[in-house]
């Protein structure tokens, strides 16, 4: 039994309970507060103690529906969790109609909460590698396609997004995105330790890091960028904090390149 929310204009919320298409595949149904060892209600404090530049990270991802033309755009954010991305993309398209997708009933209570004075908000309980994805302006995500395991079903999701988004779509991603070399990532990950040891003692920080890298897969930068240009994008990093970035999958090709000055 899939749910979805819609909330209307006048902020109250119109709840509605709809069977969803696709059904969760098993092994693609994350909890959150299992992986992450917390409890939901502190989701959002933890979260920050536990990614580096979350809040700057998020600002930018927001930041890129700037790209989108059109009036009162529909943005999917795939994984929204508890609802901060969409929150700020709200607060950069105030006009923007949000969709979101999250496999995990207890974060969508908390995007319910957070989004429930929005315009206009549906939420949908489903598998985002699984469901039928709407035709919309902008996909959006933040650290929630980590949890896509292989590359191949990375890059069938980006094949299917290019598929949904209209011809003047694009599609941003934050999340941990290391560097090609062991070198560069090694140095990339001390620096998220030590983001870490600001919230935790030395240990903690190595078993966070240890128990997620059992779950999360983070493909490097440059990976994911060609995966993008081969699902028919033109990519562009908008963001880079250590091994954290925002990047965005242009479906208008039309970008020149910048003339050097
Ligand atoms: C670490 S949380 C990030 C949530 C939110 N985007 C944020 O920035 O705080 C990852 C989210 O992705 C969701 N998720 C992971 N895999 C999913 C899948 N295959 N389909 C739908 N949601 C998924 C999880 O349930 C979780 O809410």
């Amino acid at each position: 039994m899939a749910t979805s929310f819609s909330f209307a204009s006048n902020g109250k919320a119109i709840v509605e309970a709809r069977r969803a298409e696709s059904r969760i595949k098993e092994e693609h149904s994350v909890s959150v507060a299992g992986h992450l060892r917390i409890d939901l209600d502190e989701y959002d404090a933890r979260i920050r103690t536990f990614v580096p530049g979350y809040e700057e990270m998020i600002g930018r991802a927001a930041a890129a529906l700037r790209f989108v033309a059109v009036s009162s755009p529909t943005v999917v954010d795939l994984g929204i969790g508890t609802g901060a991305l969409s929150a700020a993309c709200l607060q950069s398209r105030p006009d923007a109609r949000i969709v979101g997708v999250d496999s995990d009933p207890g974060m969508l209570v908390g995007a319910r909460a957070r989004l429930a004075e929005a315009g206009h908000v549906e939420l949908i309980e489903s598998d985002f590698l699984a469901a039928a994805l709407p035709k919309c302006d902008a996909f959006v995500a933040c650290i929630s396609l980590h949890h896509i395991r292989t590359e191949e079903e990375k890059r069938a999701l980006y094949l299917r997004c290019f598929e949904a988004l209209v011809p003047s779509g694009i599609f941003v991603t934050a999340d941990c995105f290391p560097g090609e070399r062991a070198r560069v990532a090694e140095y990339q990950r001390e620096a998220w330790l030590a983001h870490l040891m600001q919230s935790y003692t030395a240990k903690e920080a190595e078993q966070h890091l240890e128990s997620w890298a059992g779950e999360d897969v983070y493909f490097p930068l440059a990976d994911e960028i060609a995966w993008l240009q081969a699902a028919g994008f033109g990519a562009e990093v908008l963001w880079r904090r250590d091994a954290f970035a925002v990047i965005a999958g242009f479906k208008d090709q039309e970008a020149a390149r910048t003339q050097p000055a």
